[in-house]
């Protein structure tokens, strides 16, 4: 027996010197991981910005998501993926799936309620409605003439419509019109619009849409979930698969079709995404779309050949007299990209692949870096490439920019249900919260808002009072520089298109210091065609620091 102790001594040595050189050879490991990370080809690595998990579990996948006037989001997948992971209370109106398919989920204290949707809402879109109540419309099967409204409130829940599209919507997209109605285009085997409320004058609820068939490709479709732009004009920019026409929307005309973009495709299921940059007094719009995937990328990707993704961007101002897409390079190629605009009035681009496309399996490389584009910067400079996740988001995920000023990233499904284990890419129930640079700035200097009208008209002269810490004029009067003040309208995020998503500059005075403050005058927008009636977060930005948001509603 005493020859036991010395024996069991040496085996832990041996042990101890075991873990030593694992431990030794793993942070070998992390070093040469870390070291190729350096050598992938960015053009620019800042490492900027960065993540926070703000739950495991929201209990269903966020395949769809709207920032609400009440600091809610609200998120929703679909009701055929069997249960998710959250019921519904007690008493609810259920009979077989009792789990919930939406939730909403409150920015203050990161908790979620589930909701109820009973009817299938996968591939749908949706509207903000000037009164702040979401408008939900289609779906697939039991869901596809569906509209739904969701109103922000602690109790409330989706009050559903049956059949009151006039077709089925499926894959389409909405834009809200400067009257506060919504037109509604395409989806899967529609080559037509319709409106929300529904067109009461015409013959025919429905119009018919030329340009989706011919932007029709008989592999891919190529021509889903369309890029819907309201341009200052009140004209509506249309894009889909690699083009896009300027829609007169009153008498259904086109009055301009803009030239292809050469390099691919760039709508679903070779899902690129688009912005209308932020406007800019007396500036003429400009449509910018990123990312997607070359011709024949989903038909290769079915055969299991996952094609690179695009890297190129384009961007256009559809009101020039001989309209030509500009083209410039990401430092990353990327399919279902989200592309969300910031207070700043800059672009993060966001979640996505590197090869393949959207659909069930057929992506493959997620892209965990975010990447910045800064418009108003010189070609060659604008882009750079941010922090990167850890949480691969690939197809049937979904960014938002949150009241605070972050980008909220959950999702990513690419199976026909909820799948945890043995998959390349696991369901994604996960939320995360991305803090671009500008968050970096200490809370303190941040601009605060004081005050600012909680609604406007158009054309109008308001105040807003704000702080700005480590800025404390000495005398009154003291002007502040490089003061903004933008109006933005969150989108309703999905399959990389942003529904609804706009920026408005707004025309300010100088900002002057006032007692216990600075004020600056601004002039509200000019007219609805250039920010259509609803609820806005205002954003005081100071030296590219923008303050939270405070909703003003528009109108
Ligand atoms: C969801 O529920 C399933 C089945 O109960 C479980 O195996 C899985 O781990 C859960 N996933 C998450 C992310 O909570
Ligand atoms: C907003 O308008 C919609 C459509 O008319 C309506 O269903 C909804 O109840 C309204 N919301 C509020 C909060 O009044």
């Amino acid at each position: 027996m005493a020859s036991a102790t010395p024996r069991s001594r040496t085996r832990s040595a041996a042990t101890t010197a075991g873990i030593f050189f694992l431990f030794l050879s793993y942070l070998l490991h992390v070093l040469a991981a870390g070291i190729f990370a350096q050598q992938r080809p960015f053009s620019k690595v800042d490492g900027g910005g960065w993540w926070k998990l703000l739950s495991n579990s929201v209990g269903i996948s966020a395949m769809h998501m709207q920032l609400l006037p009440d600091d809610t989001v609200v998120m929703f997948d679909r009701t055929d993926t069997g249960h998710s992971n959250i019921s519904l209370p007690d008493g609810s109106r259920c009979s077989t799936d009792c789990t919930a398919h939406s939730v909403l989920f409150h920015l203050s204290s990161s908790s979620v309620r589930p909701l109820t949707i009973l009817t299938d809402t996968w591939c749908s879109s949706g509207t903000l409605l000037s009164n702040g109540t979401l408008l939900q419309t289609g779906g697939f099967r039991d869901g596809d003439r569906v509209i739904r409204f969701f109103s922000p409130s602690p109790l409330s829940d989706w009050v559903e419509q049956p059949s009151y599209l006039a077709v089925r919507r499926w894959y389409a997209s909405n834009q809200i019109l400067p009257d506060g109605r919504v037109i509604i285009i395409g989806g899967r085997r529609q080559f037509s619009g319709e409106f929300f409320p529904r067109d009461q004058y015409s013959a025919s609820p429905v119009f018919q849409l030329s340009f989706l068939v011919e932007t029709y490709d008989r592999e891919s479709e190529g021509n889903l979930y369309p890029f819907l732009h309201l341009l200052p004009d009140g004209t509506l920019f249309i894009f889909a698969n690699d083009r896009a026409i300027v829609l007169d929307v009153a008498s259904k005309r086109v009055i301009r079709r803009l030239p292809p973009i050469p390099d691919g495709q760039r709508s679903y299921p070779s899902s690129g995404s688009s912005v209308l940059l932020p406007l800019r007094p007396g500036a003429a719009a400009e449509v910018l779309v990123c990312g997607g995937a070359p011709l024949g990328s989903y038909q290769a990707a079915l055969n299991g050949n996952f094609l690179p993704a695009l890297r190129s961007c384009a961007r256009i101002k559809p009101s020039d007299p001989e309209p030509a897409w500009s083209m410039e390079d990401m430092p990353l190629a990327r399919v279902m990209g989200d592309m969300i605009l910031l207070p700043t009035c800059d672009v993060l681009i966001v979640n996505g692949a590197a090869a393949g496309t959207a659909g069930w399996e057929l992506a493959r490389e997620p892209v965990l870096h975010p990447v910045l584009y800064r418009p108003d910067l010189p070609e060659g400079t604008r882009f750079s490439v941010l922090r990167e996740s850890q949480i691969p988001r690939m197809y049937h995920s979904t960014a938002v920019l949150d009241t605070h000023g972050r980008v909220i990233v959950g999702g990513s499904n690419p199976h026909s249900s909820y799948k945890f284990t043995n998959v390349m890419f696991p369901t994604e129930l996960s939320l995360e919260a991305f803090y671009p640079p500008y968050l970096l700035t200490a809370a303190g200097d941040r601009p605060h808002v004081l005050s600012a009208p909680a609604e406007v008209g158009y054309g109008e002269r308001v105040a807003v009072r704000f702080l700005v810490a480590g800025h404390f004029h000495r005398s009154g009067h003291q002007e502040l520089e490089d003061v903004e003040v933008v109006a933005l309208s969150p989108g309703f995020q999905t399959h990389s298109v942003g529904m609804n998503q706009r920026v408005v500059v707004l025309e300010t005075s100088q900002t002057l210091g006032q007692l216990g403050g600075y004020e600056t005058e601004v002039m509200t927008p000019p007219s609805p065609a250039v920010s259509p009636p609803g609820y806005y977060l205002w954003f005081v930005v100071h030296e590219g620091v923008p303050s939270k948001g405070v909703w003003v509603r528009i109108g």
